[in-house]
């Protein structure tokens, strides 16, 4: 949630197009209002309006700004509607010192109460204003020195946040700090960086510096340096080298990045198989070992860990859920010493997730954790990390990460399934077999799919809602895309236990009503038949996601879409979600929505 970034730079030339560039990176972490501020003759210049990029860009001439130093944000709104006046930067009375926030200041009404009393006065309904104005009265008051002053309101900041300040009273540097939010700094000669996330400066740098929380930056020409604003420690952390390509934050000839990602799909699997994880092992020895074991997430991710729960309870003979991270506090009473979290995260900062492992450490639990962002606040808070290693993901709606988040849920299954020996040395090594065909599969699945659902979306994008119908273990192959189809197309889709709708969903069904149904052949084919006939009969319009050759369930559905055979219960719940993800996409772009950018959402939910 809110994209933020700032550059200083050694020559003084396209500072705005720089941070444009960059922040359109970060667009995916909101796209409410964008606004920039730079210093030009000693003088801190705000620009900013709402809208996306695209939308404001000639109209502000970004492009134009120039500097040595900038700082940009794009927002998603949390306190205050999008507005101009809500946007970021925002300056303190005397517009010295602007400040550009990701996260949520929770005191920040007694704060700003104290601050109009003194005389400030505030010109947006957001929590960030407060933050100038604090730093202003400080240094007023108290004869702080700017820093000084930063580093003394971070302190005094409850809630959570990524700060970077710029100021004409030291305009050769930008000061930032950090607590909760993702903030991470990038390295190179001529170009310096801080930002929420790596995709922001990966065309200029693959040298990246993580920051931790309670800690504080000065970021000039010369370096970086990092304090503890706690105790005012220095720390010292030299940069890592990210091995992601600058290429893979960028469309690569795709009209979106959700296109590309799902395309990216065979790639982004076969890396995760290639890389050989040592926490893969501790990981499954420490769930068999564990008394319990609660899988924590949000949204898609959540829908992965019910793979996970499957394996877990199949395998370990164990009790074991998934537990949508914002409704952990059900749960928080069972935790103890003897119990196990599992969180599983794209971005690694889903606050709801990290807020649920914060407290389940506190009870003693230990934390294992399945992350894609290296170095991401979850894994910092985990005993052991397995990475998804898809890459960066930036079009809102997960795919590639989904697929991969299944997979290491399959992979810590089949480890477990080995350690307790109900799986047998064949078994095992057949289901590795299987396992290591699943990005063939998917490319196989994507070839022969992409123009069916293209031609299924032209009469989808006329609906108004839909039913995901599946059974099993693909139960939430039809939760993920009805999700899909919700966030992206704004259609409400529906997904059920196919066995449940007639228990009363069945009553909304009509003519040419849409049903999808995810159907692999396996222990519960013959009931899935009945399931599409009891729609059929009520004049539903059925697509069916089938097994190659299943004339069974090919002959009653209007629309089948075939994945390769041999696949049934092992992993079908990776290749089945494939066609459901460029259904909606297709969807989507028949009705003219932007994929990579659907309204009211954000890709990294830093709130609770
Ligand atoms: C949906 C989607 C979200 C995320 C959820 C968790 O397409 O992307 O539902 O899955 O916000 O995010 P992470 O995985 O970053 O914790």
């Amino acid at each position: 949630m809110c994209g933020i970034v700032g550059i200083v730079q050694r020559d003084s030339t396209k500072i705005g197009k720089n941070i444009i560039d960059s922040l359109r990176k970060l667009e995916y972490r909101g796209y409410d209002s964008v606004g920039i501020a730079t210093i030009d003759n000693d003088q801190v210049v705000v620009s900013k309006e709402q809208g996306k990029i695209t939308e404001v860009i000639d109209k502000m001439q970004l492009d134009d700004l120039h500097g040595k130093i900038a700082i940009g944000h794009t927002r998603w709104a949390t306190h205050g509607p999008p507005s101009k006046e809500n946007s970021h930067p925002h300056t303190d009375c005397k517009n010295e010192i602007a400040v550009i926030h990701n996260g949520i200041i929770e005191n920040f009404q007694s704060l700003k109460e104290e601050l109009v009393s003194q005389g400030h006065e505030f010109q947006s309904e957001t929590d960030t204003e407060l933050i100038p104005h604090l730093i202003e009265q400080l240094m007023q008051e108290k004869q702080m020195n700017l820093k000084d002053a930063i580093i003394h309101t971070a302190r005094k900041l409850e809630g959570t946040f990524a700060i970077c300040v710029l100021s004409s009273l030291e305009p050769d540097r930008i000061y930032c700090a950090k607590r909760d939010s993702p903030l991470v700094l990038g390295i190179n000669a001529d170009r310096m960086f801080c930002a929420s996330d790596i995709p922001a400066f990966l065309s200029h740098t693959q040298q990246v510096v993580l920051l931790h929380d309670e800690e504080f930056v000065t970021l000039s020409h010369d370096g970086y340096e990092i304090i503890n604003f706690r105790d005012m420690k220095k720390v010292n952390r030299k940069p890592y080298i990210v091995s992601w390509k600058p290429e893979m934050a960028q469309k690569g000839g795709f009209p979106h990045f959700m296109l590309k990602e799902i395309h990216e799909q065979p790639s982004s699997l076969a890396d995760y198989i290639r890389i050989k994880q040592p926490s893969l092992n501790k990981i499954a020895e420490k769930i068999y070992d564990a008394k319990k074991v609660f899988l924590l997430a949000a949204g898609t991710a959540h829908y992965s860990t019910l793979t996970g729960e499957n394996l877990i309870r199949k395998y370990a003979k164990k009790a074991c859920s998934a537990i949508i991270a914002s409704e952990y506090d059900s749960v928080s009473p069972l935790i103890d010493e003897e119990t196990i979290v599992l969180p599983v995260s794209q971005s690694g900062e889903t606050m709801d997730t990290i807020m649920a492992i914060k407290d389940a450490k506190k009870l003693g639990a230990k934390v294992l954790s399945a992350v894609n962002v290296i170095g991401s606040s979850i894994t910092r808070h985990s005993d052991e990390v397995l990475y998804l290693y898809a890459g960066p993901e930036i079009g809102v709606a997960a795919t590639k990460t989904y697929t991969a988040q299944t997979l290491s849920m399959w992979d810590i299954g089949l480890e477990i399934g080995k350690i307790s020996g109900e799986l047998g040395n064949n078994e095992y090594n057949e289901a590795r077999r299987l396992f290591n065909e699943i990005p063939s599969v998917v490319k196989q699945t994507i070839v022969r799919s992409e123009a069916l659902t293209n031609r299924i979306a032209s009469w989808f994008a006329k609906k108004s809602s839909s039913f995901y119908l599946g059974r099993g273990v693909n139960l939430q192959t039809a939760k993920e895309g009805a999700l899909k189809m919700k966030e992206i197309a704004y259609i409400h889709s529906e997904a059920y236990p196919a066995g449940e709708s007639k228990h009363g969903p069945i009553a909304l069904i009509e003519e040419d009503y849409p049903v999808v149904f995810i159907a692999p052949e396996d222990q519960t084919h013959k009931r899935m038949i009945g399931s599409i006939m009891e729609m059929k009969t009520r004049g539903a319009t059925t697509i069916g996601v089938i097994e190659e050759g299943d004339k069974e369930i090919g002959e009653l559905v209007k629309w089948k879409i075939e994945i390769p055979k041999g696949y049934s219960e092992m992993i079908t719940t990776i290749p089945y979600v494939v066609p459901l993800q460029l259904l909606a996409y297709y969807t989507a772009v028949r009705k003219n929505l932007s994929p990579d950018m659907p309204r009211n959402l954000s890709k990294s939910v830093t709130v609770l």
